[in-house]
Formats: C-alpha cells, structure tokens, sequence
C-alpha cells in the first residue's frame, strides 16, 4: 500500500487493526520467541500494539518499525514513558530502555542500524502488504535480520469476497515467500470468530519459521 494510505488511517484514527488488548496467540506461543537467554525480539510495521506491552514486561528487549509518528507517539504515551528521539538519515529512533522504535519506511532500515535479534514477531504486517510488496518485504526481513526466527500470525479467506489489507497469506503464500530460506510449520489453524471484518469466513494462522 501507499505510505499516504497508512498515514492517513492513523490521522483518521480508522485503527480497526489494533487490539485493545493484545494477541492471545502471542500470549500461547510466545515460548519461540522467549527461548533465548536476553530475548532482543522485532516487531515489523508494529503500529501501537499492545503486543509491545506484553514483550516488555515478559522480558524482551523490542525493537520495532513503524511509518506513522502518530502511532508511536500514541505507543510511548500509553506505555508512560517518555522517548529520546534521534535522527538517523530517512529514520527517527524514538528509545527508552528496553525499547526502541524506528519511525519511517522498514525499507529503509539496515541489519546494521537494527542490531542483532533474536526473533520476529509479526502479526498484521505480512498481511498489511499487497502481493507485489511481500516478496521484497520477506526478503528484506530476512535480510536485515540475518533471518532470525519468525512467529508468523497470518489470515487465510477468499480473498474475492473483500479486498485487503489483510491480504489472504496462506500457507502456499508463507511458502513462496519464505521457503528457501526457512523451515516452515504451522502451529495453528483456527477460525477467527465472526469472521473477517464480519463480512467472510476467516482462519487465523499461525507459524513458526526457523532459519534452515
Ligand atoms: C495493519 S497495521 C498493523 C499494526 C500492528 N502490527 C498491530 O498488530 O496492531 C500495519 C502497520 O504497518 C505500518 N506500515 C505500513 N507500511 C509500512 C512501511 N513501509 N514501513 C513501516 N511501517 C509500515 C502502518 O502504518 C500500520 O501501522
């Protein structure tokens, strides 16, 4: 999508992407990403989520990515704290402690400017992008993270009945994106209750990447 689409559904506040209280299924397979002794966890186009809360107070350094100031302005400010924010070429660092939070285009940053991670977290931003995205996006991911471990939350449906964001990522997309650089498995298949936007039957699906 157009940055200018992303920026303006922050201005507008047309957030119906944000969980007011978090994933659950972070909460149930958050051990893949927690394995390690000092957890250093990217949270790609993380947006304002809750999930960032969580990952903080379970251990995790957090390193995100976001366009939108508005969202982490709004991010820092419900988490109470207050961030230092430098400028770093195309990107502004917003940081306090433990998290840190590059504002701008993801494409713009570099596996040095990122630092080591110990895993990824990604839930709605796969699916935020539409198909002629996803191949560079999985591949930058990859790329910036020496393809550190993904927990993938992605959304199977058919995708003529609405169109995205969220796209349709099933598992023969997850494959084509991924496969010749991960081990792919697929921890859950569920249905999300009421569907998607309650317009179309929808499952959630989640998936575990380990670098081969
Ligand atoms: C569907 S939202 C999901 C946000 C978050 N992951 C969550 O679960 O609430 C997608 C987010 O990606 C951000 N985004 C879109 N394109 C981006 C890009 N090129 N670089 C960084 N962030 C981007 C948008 O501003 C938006 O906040």
């Amino acid at each position: 999508m157009e940055h200018d689409f992303w920026h303006s559904k922050w201005h507008k506040n047309e957030i119906g992407f944000h969980e007011p209280e978090g994933n659950a299924l972070l909460v149930k397979y958050a051990d893949t990403l927690l394995a390690s002794t000092s957890p250093r966890v990217f949270v790609p186009l993380c947006g304002k989520t809750k999930d960032i809360h969580w990952l903080l107070a379970n251990g995790c350094e957090v390193v995100g990515a976001e366009l939108s100031e508005i969202a982490i302005t709004q991010l820092f400010a419900e988490l109470d704290i207050e961030p230092e924010i430098t400028t770093l070429g195309s990107l502004k660092l917003f940081k306090n402690g433990p998290l840190s939070i590059f504002v701008g285009d993801i494409f713009e940053l570099t596996n040095e400017t990122l630092g080591g991670i110990t895993g990824i977290y990604d839930r709605a931003a796969l699916v935020a992008l539409p198909t002629e995205l996803r191949e560079k996006y999985a591949a930058h991911i990859c790329d910036i993270t020496e393809c550190a471990p993904i927990l993938l939350i992605s959304f199977d449906y058919d995708q003529s009945v609405i169109p995205g964001p969220p796209f349709c990522v099933d598992e023969t997309e997850v494959a084509r994106l991924y496969n010749a650089s991960y081990s792919i498995t697929l921890l859950e298949r569920e249905p999300l209750e009421g569907g998607l936007k309650g317009k179309v039957a929808a499952d959630s699906l989640v998936f575990n990447l380990k670098h081969k």
